[in-house]
Protein backbone atom coordinates (compact mmCIF):
# COMPACT_ATOMS: atom_id res chain seq x y z
CA UNK A 1 0.00 0.00 0.00
CA UNK A 2 1.56 3.36 -0.83
CA UNK A 3 0.02 7.38 -0.60
CA UNK A 4 1.22 9.93 -3.37
CA UNK A 5 3.81 12.41 -1.88
CA UNK A 6 2.35 15.10 0.58
CA UNK A 7 3.66 17.36 3.11
CA UNK A 8 4.65 15.80 6.33
CA UNK A 9 4.35 18.74 8.95
CA UNK A 10 2.20 17.74 11.78
CA UNK A 11 -1.78 17.61 10.61
CA UNK A 12 -3.38 19.79 13.45
CA UNK A 13 -0.89 22.54 11.97
CA UNK A 14 -2.02 21.41 8.66
CA UNK A 15 -5.45 21.57 9.72
CA UNK A 16 -5.22 25.37 10.78
CA UNK A 17 -3.48 25.98 7.04
CA UNK A 18 -6.38 24.15 5.18
CA UNK A 19 -9.03 25.85 8.03
CA UNK A 20 -7.98 29.05 6.95
CA UNK A 21 -7.03 29.34 3.09
CA UNK A 22 -7.32 25.60 1.56
CA UNK A 23 -6.40 27.36 -2.08
CA UNK A 24 -3.04 28.09 -1.30
CA UNK A 25 -2.23 24.63 0.36
CA UNK A 26 -3.68 23.39 -2.78
CA UNK A 27 -1.46 25.49 -5.12
CA UNK A 28 1.71 25.05 -3.10
CA UNK A 29 1.23 21.76 -3.13
CA UNK A 30 0.86 21.29 -6.33
CA UNK A 31 3.82 22.75 -7.02
CA UNK A 32 5.47 20.91 -5.07
CA UNK A 33 4.78 17.00 -5.55
CA UNK A 34 2.48 17.61 -8.56
CA UNK A 35 -1.03 16.70 -9.63
CA UNK A 36 -1.59 13.66 -7.24
CA UNK A 37 -0.77 14.33 -3.53
CA UNK A 38 -1.59 13.65 0.17
CA UNK A 39 -2.56 15.62 2.28
CA UNK A 40 -3.26 14.71 6.11
CA UNK A 41 -5.22 17.23 7.93
CA UNK A 42 -5.85 14.86 10.92
CA UNK A 43 -9.69 15.60 11.41
CA UNK A 44 -10.78 13.25 8.26
CA UNK A 45 -9.55 9.87 6.32
CA UNK A 46 -6.37 11.61 4.14
CA UNK A 47 -7.37 13.40 1.19
CA UNK A 48 -5.53 12.34 -1.99
CA UNK A 49 -5.92 15.19 -3.81
CA UNK A 50 -6.64 14.86 -7.27
CA UNK A 51 -6.02 17.17 -10.80
CA UNK A 52 -5.36 15.10 -13.84
CA UNK A 53 -8.29 15.24 -15.31
CA UNK A 54 -8.43 11.31 -16.51
CA UNK A 55 -8.13 11.08 -12.42
CA UNK A 56 -11.10 13.18 -12.11
CA UNK A 57 -12.96 11.23 -14.74
CA UNK A 58 -12.36 8.01 -13.32
CA UNK A 59 -14.01 9.25 -9.71
CA UNK A 60 -16.57 10.29 -11.18
CA UNK A 61 -17.58 7.23 -13.50
CA UNK A 62 -17.63 4.87 -10.31
CA UNK A 63 -21.22 3.59 -9.40
CA UNK A 64 -20.48 4.61 -6.07
CA UNK A 65 -19.69 0.78 -4.39
CA UNK A 66 -16.48 0.81 -4.24
CA UNK A 67 -15.83 4.67 -2.91
CA UNK A 68 -18.74 6.57 -0.77
CA UNK A 69 -19.15 10.32 -1.35
CA UNK A 70 -21.72 10.15 1.32
CA UNK A 71 -19.40 9.14 4.02
CA UNK A 72 -17.35 12.15 4.09
CA UNK A 73 -20.21 14.55 4.31
CA UNK A 74 -20.79 12.45 7.78
CA UNK A 75 -19.61 15.62 9.49
CA UNK A 76 -22.40 17.71 8.11
CA UNK A 77 -24.96 14.95 9.89
CA UNK A 78 -25.79 16.51 12.65
CA UNK A 79 -27.28 19.92 10.56
CA UNK A 80 -28.71 18.34 7.66
CA UNK A 81 -30.02 15.08 9.54
CA UNK A 82 -29.35 11.38 9.16
CA UNK A 83 -31.15 10.54 5.88
CA UNK A 84 -30.18 13.53 3.74
CA UNK A 85 -29.25 12.89 0.15
CA UNK A 86 -25.63 14.07 0.76
CA UNK A 87 -25.00 12.33 3.75
CA UNK A 88 -26.19 8.48 2.26
CA UNK A 89 -24.20 6.34 0.03
CA UNK A 90 -24.90 2.92 -1.53
CA UNK A 91 -28.86 1.91 -2.38
CA UNK A 92 -30.07 4.30 0.32
CA UNK A 93 -28.51 7.18 -1.56
CA UNK A 94 -29.66 5.92 -5.44
CA UNK A 95 -33.12 5.33 -3.64
CA UNK A 96 -33.39 8.75 -2.07
CA UNK A 97 -31.79 10.61 -5.20
CA UNK A 98 -34.40 9.47 -7.12
CA UNK A 99 -36.98 10.50 -5.41
CA UNK A 100 -35.28 13.89 -4.85
CA UNK A 101 -34.16 14.92 -8.58
CA UNK A 102 -37.20 15.00 -10.54
CA UNK A 103 -38.46 18.33 -9.47
CA UNK A 104 -34.42 19.80 -10.97
CA UNK A 105 -34.87 19.20 -14.53
CA UNK A 106 -33.63 22.05 -16.54
CA UNK A 107 -36.81 22.42 -18.37
CA UNK A 108 -38.67 22.97 -14.64
CA UNK A 109 -36.42 26.12 -14.27
CA UNK A 110 -38.90 28.54 -15.95
CA UNK A 111 -41.86 27.89 -13.33
CA UNK A 112 -39.21 29.02 -10.96
CA UNK A 113 -37.31 32.03 -12.82
CA UNK A 114 -40.24 34.64 -12.15
CA UNK A 115 -40.11 34.44 -8.18
CA UNK A 116 -35.85 34.82 -8.84
CA UNK A 117 -36.57 37.87 -10.66
CA UNK A 118 -39.56 39.41 -8.25
CA UNK A 119 -37.23 38.61 -5.21
CA UNK A 120 -33.99 40.29 -6.67
CA UNK A 121 -36.01 43.32 -7.17
CA UNK A 122 -37.81 43.50 -4.26
CA UNK A 123 -33.93 43.34 -2.59
CA UNK A 124 -32.65 46.26 -4.99
CA UNK A 125 -36.02 48.33 -4.23
CA UNK A 126 -34.43 48.80 -0.72
CA UNK A 127 -30.64 49.65 -1.81
CA UNK A 128 -30.00 53.53 -1.34
CA UNK A 129 -27.84 55.09 -3.40
CA UNK A 130 -24.46 56.35 -2.43
CA UNK A 131 -24.76 53.79 0.64
CA UNK A 132 -21.73 51.21 0.55
CA UNK A 133 -23.06 47.62 1.58
CA UNK A 134 -21.98 44.55 2.04
CA UNK A 135 -23.15 42.95 -1.44
CA UNK A 136 -22.44 38.84 -0.32
CA UNK A 137 -25.53 39.85 2.67
CA UNK A 138 -28.23 41.02 0.00
CA UNK A 139 -27.50 38.15 -2.52
CA UNK A 140 -27.84 35.41 0.67
CA UNK A 141 -31.31 37.01 1.50
CA UNK A 142 -32.27 37.00 -2.22
CA UNK A 143 -31.11 33.54 -2.65
CA UNK A 144 -33.04 32.27 1.52
CA UNK A 145 -36.17 33.77 0.08
CA UNK A 146 -35.89 31.77 -3.17
CA UNK A 147 -35.43 29.06 -1.68
CA UNK A 148 -38.45 29.47 0.83
CA UNK A 149 -40.43 30.08 -2.36
CA UNK A 150 -40.03 27.87 -5.18
CA UNK A 151 -38.48 24.64 -2.53
CA UNK A 152 -40.56 25.14 0.66
CA UNK A 153 -43.83 26.56 -1.66
CA UNK A 154 -43.98 29.49 1.17
CA UNK A 155 -45.75 32.33 -0.50
CA UNK A 156 -46.10 34.64 2.35
CA UNK A 157 -43.77 37.39 2.83
CA UNK A 158 -44.30 37.41 6.42
CA UNK A 159 -43.79 33.76 6.72
CA UNK A 160 -40.76 33.60 4.93
CA UNK A 161 -39.09 36.82 6.65
CA UNK A 162 -40.03 34.61 10.21
CA UNK A 163 -38.20 31.30 9.29
CA UNK A 164 -35.76 32.87 7.21
CA UNK A 165 -34.71 34.72 9.68
CA UNK A 166 -34.64 31.39 11.92
CA UNK A 167 -33.09 29.71 10.00
CA UNK A 168 -30.09 32.47 9.15
CA UNK A 169 -29.45 32.57 12.94
CA UNK A 170 -29.16 28.45 12.41
CA UNK A 171 -26.76 28.77 9.51
CA UNK A 172 -24.77 31.65 11.12
CA UNK A 173 -23.85 29.12 14.57
CA UNK A 174 -23.34 26.69 11.70
CA UNK A 175 -21.22 28.20 9.47
CA UNK A 176 -18.18 28.67 12.30
CA UNK A 177 -15.50 26.04 10.54
CA UNK A 178 -14.62 24.17 13.72
CA UNK A 179 -18.08 23.05 14.48
CA UNK A 180 -17.76 20.48 11.86
CA UNK A 181 -15.00 18.56 13.50
CA UNK A 182 -16.78 15.82 15.97
CA UNK A 183 -14.48 16.66 18.97
CA UNK A 184 -16.61 20.39 19.15
CA UNK A 185 -20.03 18.77 18.71
CA UNK A 186 -20.12 18.26 22.17
CA UNK A 187 -23.32 20.10 24.20
CA UNK A 188 -21.70 21.73 26.90
CA UNK A 189 -24.88 24.00 27.73
CA UNK A 190 -27.14 26.92 26.26
CA UNK A 191 -23.97 29.08 26.16
CA UNK A 192 -21.39 27.00 24.42
CA UNK A 193 -21.46 26.99 20.41
CA UNK A 194 -22.69 23.58 19.41
CA UNK A 195 -25.59 23.83 22.46
CA UNK A 196 -26.49 26.97 21.22
CA UNK A 197 -26.79 25.23 17.89
CA UNK A 198 -28.71 22.22 18.88
CA UNK A 199 -31.51 24.44 20.58
CA UNK A 200 -31.78 26.58 17.74
CA UNK A 201 -32.01 23.62 15.41
CA UNK A 202 -34.81 21.76 17.61
CA UNK A 203 -36.61 25.06 17.52
CA UNK A 204 -36.28 25.50 13.58
CA UNK A 205 -36.97 21.39 12.77
CA UNK A 206 -40.46 22.20 14.81
CA UNK A 207 -41.26 25.17 12.74
CA UNK A 208 -40.40 23.22 9.47
CA UNK A 209 -42.62 19.68 10.83
CA UNK A 210 -45.54 22.41 11.54
CA UNK A 211 -44.91 24.03 7.92
CA UNK A 212 -45.02 20.23 6.04
CA UNK A 213 -48.01 19.07 8.08
CA UNK A 214 -49.81 22.07 6.91
CA UNK A 215 -48.71 21.52 3.56
CA UNK A 216 -49.90 17.79 3.10
CA UNK A 217 -52.91 18.71 4.84
CA UNK A 218 -53.63 21.63 2.17
CA UNK A 219 -52.65 19.17 -0.38
CA UNK A 220 -50.90 20.31 -3.51
CA UNK A 221 -52.77 20.69 -6.17
CA UNK A 222 -52.06 23.36 -8.94
CA UNK A 223 -48.11 24.46 -6.67
CA UNK A 224 -45.43 24.00 -8.39
CA UNK A 225 -43.05 24.74 -5.43
CA UNK A 226 -40.74 21.36 -4.74
CA UNK A 227 -42.05 20.74 -1.62
CA UNK A 228 -45.39 19.92 -3.63
CA UNK A 229 -43.49 17.33 -5.51
CA UNK A 230 -41.69 15.65 -2.76
CA UNK A 231 -45.12 15.06 -1.10
CA UNK A 232 -46.21 13.56 -4.22
CA UNK A 233 -42.83 11.12 -5.28
CA UNK A 234 -43.75 7.75 -4.91
CA UNK A 235 -40.80 4.65 -5.05
CA UNK A 236 -41.22 1.56 -7.39
CA UNK A 237 -43.26 0.05 -3.81
CA UNK A 238 -45.31 3.00 -4.05
CA UNK A 239 -43.51 4.29 -0.27
CA UNK A 240 -42.89 8.10 -0.52
CA UNK A 241 -41.36 10.26 1.90
CA UNK A 242 -42.04 10.19 5.30
CA UNK A 243 -41.87 14.00 7.68
CA UNK A 244 -38.26 12.90 8.30
CA UNK A 245 -37.29 12.24 5.24
CA UNK A 246 -38.85 15.46 4.14
CA UNK A 247 -37.17 17.74 7.10
CA UNK A 248 -34.01 16.28 6.20
CA UNK A 249 -33.93 17.28 2.33
CA UNK A 250 -35.57 20.65 3.04
CA UNK A 251 -33.04 22.06 5.23
CA UNK A 252 -30.45 19.90 2.67
CA UNK A 253 -31.52 21.81 -0.14
CA UNK A 254 -31.58 25.52 1.98
CA UNK A 255 -27.76 24.45 3.31
CA UNK A 256 -26.80 23.37 0.05
CA UNK A 257 -28.38 25.58 -2.14
CA UNK A 258 -28.76 29.14 -0.64
CA UNK A 259 -25.21 30.43 0.13
CA UNK A 260 -23.27 28.68 -2.41
CA UNK A 261 -25.56 29.95 -4.96
CA UNK A 262 -25.08 33.51 -3.12
CA UNK A 263 -20.90 32.98 -2.90
CA UNK A 264 -21.15 32.58 -6.50
CA UNK A 265 -22.91 35.58 -7.25
CA UNK A 266 -21.15 37.37 -5.27
CA UNK A 267 -17.79 35.95 -6.73
CA UNK A 268 -19.18 37.00 -10.19
CA UNK A 269 -19.95 40.22 -9.42
CA UNK A 270 -16.66 40.98 -8.29
CA UNK A 271 -14.75 40.13 -11.66
CA UNK A 272 -17.99 42.01 -13.47
CA UNK A 273 -17.25 45.14 -11.63
CA UNK A 274 -13.39 44.74 -11.72
CA UNK A 275 -13.55 44.50 -15.42
CA UNK A 276 -15.09 46.76 -17.75
CA UNK A 277 -14.55 45.03 -21.28
CA UNK A 278 -16.52 42.07 -19.52
CA UNK A 279 -19.56 44.62 -17.52
CA UNK A 280 -19.79 46.51 -21.05
CA UNK A 281 -20.44 43.46 -23.02
CA UNK A 282 -22.81 41.92 -20.53
CA UNK A 283 -24.86 45.81 -20.33
CA UNK A 284 -24.79 45.40 -24.55
CA UNK A 285 -26.04 41.60 -24.55
CA UNK A 286 -29.02 42.97 -22.09
CA UNK A 287 -29.75 46.14 -24.18
CA UNK A 288 -29.51 44.20 -27.28
CA UNK A 289 -32.25 41.57 -25.43
CA UNK A 290 -34.50 44.62 -24.03
CA UNK A 291 -35.01 46.23 -27.35
CA UNK A 292 -36.26 42.86 -28.28
CA UNK A 293 -39.10 43.18 -25.30
CA UNK A 294 -39.43 42.51 -21.48
CA UNK A 295 -36.72 40.58 -20.31
CA UNK A 296 -38.60 37.26 -19.30
CA UNK A 297 -36.63 34.37 -17.23
CA UNK A 298 -37.01 32.26 -20.37
CA UNK A 299 -35.08 35.49 -22.63
CA UNK A 300 -32.71 35.93 -19.85
CA UNK A 301 -31.57 32.13 -19.55
CA UNK A 302 -30.52 32.44 -23.32
CA UNK A 303 -28.35 35.25 -22.96
CA UNK A 304 -24.75 33.38 -24.31
CA UNK A 305 -22.63 35.77 -22.34
CA UNK A 306 -24.06 36.15 -18.93
CA UNK A 307 -24.20 32.29 -19.18
CA UNK A 308 -20.62 32.12 -20.42
CA UNK A 309 -19.83 35.14 -17.25
CA UNK A 310 -21.50 32.66 -14.35
CA UNK A 311 -19.69 29.90 -15.81
CA UNK A 312 -15.92 31.57 -15.51
CA UNK A 313 -16.80 32.63 -12.41
CA UNK A 314 -17.48 29.52 -10.69
CA UNK A 315 -14.27 28.10 -13.07
CA UNK A 316 -11.88 31.20 -11.22
CA UNK A 317 -13.31 30.84 -8.04
CA UNK A 318 -14.85 27.93 -7.20
CA UNK A 319 -17.40 27.84 -4.04
CA UNK A 320 -16.32 24.54 -2.47
CA UNK A 321 -12.89 23.68 -2.80
CA UNK A 322 -12.88 19.53 -3.13
CA UNK A 323 -15.56 16.89 -3.49
CA UNK A 324 -14.24 13.87 -2.05
CA UNK A 325 -15.19 9.54 -2.12
CA UNK A 326 -13.61 7.36 0.69
CA UNK A 327 -12.28 4.25 -1.22
CA UNK A 328 -14.27 1.20 0.05
CA UNK A 329 -11.48 -1.05 -0.55
CA UNK A 330 -7.72 -1.27 -1.70
CA UNK A 331 -7.74 0.04 -5.18
CA UNK A 332 -4.94 0.39 -7.54
CA UNK A 333 -5.69 4.43 -8.82
CA UNK A 334 -3.55 6.88 -10.20
CA UNK A 335 -0.49 4.69 -10.19
CA UNK A 336 -0.65 3.88 -6.66
CA UNK A 337 -2.11 1.32 -4.79
CA UNK A 338 -4.36 2.71 -2.06
CA UNK A 339 -5.70 1.79 1.29
CA UNK A 340 -9.09 1.42 1.83
CA UNK A 341 -10.28 4.21 3.97
CA UNK A 342 -8.81 6.97 2.03
CA UNK A 343 -10.84 9.93 0.57
CA UNK A 344 -9.63 10.48 -3.40
CA UNK A 345 -10.51 14.40 -3.50
CA UNK A 346 -10.37 16.24 -7.36
CA UNK A 347 -9.54 19.85 -6.64
CA UNK A 348 -12.07 21.96 -8.16
CA UNK A 349 -9.71 25.06 -8.23
CA UNK A 350 -7.00 22.84 -9.11
CA UNK A 351 -8.48 20.97 -12.05
CA UNK A 352 -10.00 24.40 -13.25
CA UNK A 353 -6.68 26.13 -13.42
CA UNK A 354 -5.17 23.29 -15.61
CA UNK A 355 -3.14 25.11 -18.19
CA UNK A 356 -3.75 22.19 -21.16
CA UNK A 357 -7.32 22.54 -20.71
CA UNK A 358 -7.69 26.88 -19.94
CA UNK A 359 -5.15 28.83 -21.76
CA UNK A 360 -4.10 31.55 -19.44
CA UNK A 361 -5.86 30.17 -16.58
CA UNK A 362 -5.47 32.78 -13.89
CA UNK A 363 -7.24 35.51 -16.08
CA UNK A 364 -11.03 35.53 -15.91
CA UNK A 365 -12.58 35.73 -19.23
CA UNK A 366 -15.75 34.56 -19.94
CA UNK A 367 -15.57 34.34 -23.98
CA UNK A 368 -13.57 30.35 -23.33
CA UNK A 369 -17.32 29.39 -22.33
CA UNK A 370 -18.85 31.59 -25.52
CA UNK A 371 -19.58 28.60 -28.26
CA UNK A 372 -18.07 25.52 -26.18
CA UNK A 373 -18.32 23.54 -23.16
CA UNK A 374 -15.55 21.77 -21.37
CA UNK A 375 -16.31 18.00 -20.28
CA UNK A 376 -17.52 17.28 -17.40
CA UNK A 377 -14.20 16.22 -15.47
CA UNK A 378 -12.76 19.54 -16.79
CA UNK A 379 -15.31 22.05 -15.19
CA UNK A 380 -16.63 20.71 -12.25
CA UNK A 381 -18.16 23.22 -9.63
CA UNK A 382 -20.73 21.02 -9.17
CA UNK A 383 -18.55 17.62 -8.67
CA UNK A 384 -19.63 15.15 -10.90
CA UNK A 385 -20.73 11.59 -11.43
CA UNK A 386 -23.55 9.82 -9.49
CA UNK A 387 -23.23 13.00 -6.82
CA UNK A 388 -22.91 15.36 -9.00
CA UNK A 389 -24.72 18.62 -7.57
CA UNK A 390 -29.02 17.98 -7.98
CA UNK A 391 -28.83 22.05 -7.85
CA UNK A 392 -26.76 22.58 -10.92
CA UNK A 393 -29.55 23.75 -13.26
CA UNK A 394 -31.52 25.55 -10.50
CA UNK A 395 -28.35 27.67 -9.34
CA UNK A 396 -26.68 28.44 -12.97
CA UNK A 397 -30.24 29.54 -13.53
CA UNK A 398 -30.96 31.77 -10.49
CA UNK A 399 -27.68 33.39 -10.97
CA UNK A 400 -28.17 34.31 -14.41
CA UNK A 401 -31.97 35.90 -13.32
CA UNK A 402 -30.20 37.65 -10.26
CA UNK A 403 -27.24 39.10 -12.24
CA UNK A 404 -29.11 40.31 -15.36
CA UNK A 405 -31.86 42.53 -12.95
CA UNK A 406 -28.63 43.40 -10.94
CA UNK A 407 -27.03 44.79 -14.12
CA UNK A 408 -30.13 46.11 -16.08
CA UNK A 409 -31.40 47.90 -12.36
CA UNK A 410 -28.93 48.89 -10.48
CA UNK A 411 -25.48 50.67 -10.80
CA UNK A 412 -22.22 49.63 -8.16
CA UNK A 413 -19.09 49.79 -7.82
CA UNK A 414 -16.95 48.01 -5.44
CA UNK A 415 -16.27 50.17 -2.31
CA UNK A 416 -13.01 52.09 -2.67
CA UNK A 417 -9.95 50.11 -1.43
CA UNK A 418 -11.29 46.80 -1.17
CA UNK A 419 -9.50 43.71 -2.43
CA UNK A 420 -11.34 40.51 -1.66
CA UNK A 421 -9.78 37.11 0.15
CA UNK A 422 -11.23 34.72 0.01
CA UNK A 423 -12.41 33.39 3.53
CA UNK A 424 -13.72 30.34 4.49
CA UNK A 425 -17.29 29.61 5.72
CA UNK A 426 -17.94 26.45 7.04
CA UNK A 427 -17.33 24.40 3.32
CA UNK A 428 -17.74 27.25 1.44
CA UNK A 429 -15.24 29.89 0.22
CA UNK A 430 -16.56 33.56 0.46
CA UNK A 431 -15.50 36.96 -0.42
CA UNK A 432 -13.88 38.78 3.01
CA UNK A 433 -16.02 41.54 4.81
CA UNK A 434 -19.02 40.25 2.28
CA UNK A 435 -18.18 42.47 0.10
CA UNK A 436 -18.90 45.88 0.64
CA UNK A 437 -19.93 47.88 -2.85
CA UNK A 438 -21.09 51.30 -3.01
CA UNK A 439 -24.70 52.19 -5.05
CA UNK A 440 -24.18 54.97 -7.47
CA UNK A 441 -27.61 54.33 -9.27
CA UNK A 442 -30.86 52.80 -9.16
CA UNK A 443 -33.39 52.73 -11.83
CA UNK A 444 -37.18 52.15 -11.35
CA UNK A 445 -38.46 48.68 -12.25
CA UNK A 446 -39.65 48.39 -15.82
CA UNK A 447 -43.03 48.66 -16.52
CA UNK A 448 -43.52 45.16 -17.69
CA UNK A 449 -41.43 43.52 -14.26
CA UNK A 450 -43.65 45.55 -12.54
CA UNK A 451 -46.65 44.24 -13.52
CA UNK A 452 -45.26 41.39 -13.92
CA UNK A 453 -44.97 41.07 -9.92
CA UNK A 454 -48.31 42.73 -8.96
C1 LIG B 1 -23.42 27.79 -7.25
C2 LIG B 1 -24.10 27.04 -6.42
C3 LIG B 1 -23.74 25.62 -6.07
C4 LIG B 1 -22.53 24.98 -6.07
C5 LIG B 1 -21.17 25.57 -6.44
C6 LIG B 1 -22.75 23.61 -5.65
C7 LIG B 1 -21.76 22.65 -5.55
C8 LIG B 1 -21.98 21.35 -5.18
C9 LIG B 1 -20.95 20.34 -5.08
C10 LIG B 1 -19.47 20.56 -5.39
C11 LIG B 1 -21.53 19.18 -4.68
C12 LIG B 1 -20.82 17.84 -4.44
C13 LIG B 1 -20.82 17.05 -5.72
C14 LIG B 1 -19.96 15.80 -5.71
O1 LIG B 1 -19.63 15.28 -4.63
O2 LIG B 1 -19.58 15.33 -6.80
C15 LIG B 1 -22.94 19.47 -4.50
C16 LIG B 1 -23.86 18.53 -4.08
C17 LIG B 1 -25.19 18.82 -3.86
N1 LIG B 1 -25.83 20.03 -4.09
FE1 LIG B 1 -24.99 21.71 -4.84
N2 LIG B 1 -24.09 23.45 -5.39
C18 LIG B 1 -24.73 24.64 -5.65
C19 LIG B 1 -26.08 24.88 -5.54
C20 LIG B 1 -27.02 23.98 -5.14
C21 LIG B 1 -28.45 24.21 -5.10
C22 LIG B 1 -29.13 25.50 -5.55
C23 LIG B 1 -29.03 23.09 -4.59
C24 LIG B 1 -30.48 22.79 -4.33
C25 LIG B 1 -31.43 23.69 -4.19
C26 LIG B 1 -27.96 22.12 -4.34
C27 LIG B 1 -28.14 20.85 -3.82
C28 LIG B 1 -27.15 19.90 -3.74
C29 LIG B 1 -27.39 18.53 -3.25
C30 LIG B 1 -28.70 17.98 -2.73
C31 LIG B 1 -26.15 17.86 -3.34
C32 LIG B 1 -25.86 16.41 -2.92
C33 LIG B 1 -25.94 15.46 -4.10
C34 LIG B 1 -25.61 14.02 -3.72
O3 LIG B 1 -24.86 13.80 -2.77
O4 LIG B 1 -26.11 13.11 -4.41
N3 LIG B 1 -26.77 22.70 -4.68
N4 LIG B 1 -23.19 20.78 -4.82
Amino acid sequence: MSLPPGPTAPAPWMLMRWMRDPVAVLKECRARYGETFTLDIGAMPPLVILSNPEHVREVFASAGDDMHGGEIASGLRPFLGERSVIVLDGAPHRAMRKLVMPPFHGERMHAYGRAMVDLTHASIDRWVVGKEFPVHEALQAITLDVILRTVFGMDDAADRARLGEQLTRLTHLASWPPLLLPQMQRDLGAWSPWGKFLRESRAADANLLGEIARRRREGSAGRTDILSMFLGVRDEEGRGLDDQDLRDQLVTLLVAGHETTATALAWTLRWVLALPDVRERLMNELHTAQRGGPLTPERIAKLEYLDATVREALRLQPVIPLVGRITQQPLRFAGYDLPKGVALAPSVHLVHLNPAVYENPERFDPSRFVGRSYKAHEWIPFGGGIRKCIGMAFALYEMKMVLATVLSRAWLRTAPGYTPRAVRRSITLTPSEGMPVVVDAVLPRSPDTAAAAA
